[in-house]
């Protein structure tokens, strides 16, 4: 499956339209290819307990199973202007979870799989059967 990455980065964009953040003032939004070819969004959701803000590639990875479940193939993350916006190490881990090594991220060096973007990840085959 081939990801369309400007239009990925233009849902991203749109996505992040919709983002709750009063407190940081910066509007995020992720956008992901799945395997079924459907595009799933997310965008960060704050909250007035500081710490317990949600990203928008959490909320996307809700969106991902609320929508019929399936694998990130392809996520690009953007800012509510259209700056290109890495995921924070949680959501590596988080996207990391529904794409595994091979899902590719939109990065400021290029398009790179996650192996790249998450070295040595820690993954649901490190824990016991
Ligand atoms: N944020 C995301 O949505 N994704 C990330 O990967 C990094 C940060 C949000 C969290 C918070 O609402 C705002 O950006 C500022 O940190």
């Amino acid at each position: 499956m081939t990801p369309d990455w400007e239009e990925l980065r233009a849902a991203a964009i749109s996505a992040a339209a919709n983002a709750y953040c009063p407190y940081s003032g910066l509007q995020v939004g992720a956008s992901a290819l799945v395997s079924d070819g459907r595009t799933v969004t997310g965008c960060n959701v704050e909250n007035a307990s500081y710490g317990l803000g949600l990203c928008a590639e959490c909320t996307m990875a809700g969106q991902l199973r609320l929508t019929g479940g399936g694998r990130f193939v392809a996520v690009a993350c953007r800012s509510g202007t259209g700056e290109l916006l890495m995921p924070c190490g949680r959501c590596r881990q988080i996207i990391y979870e529904f794409g595994g090594p091979d899902c590719l991220l939109d990065t400021p060096q290029g398009i790179l799989p996650m192996s790249e973007v998450l070295p040595d990840a820690f993954g649901p085959e490190h824990l016991p059967a």
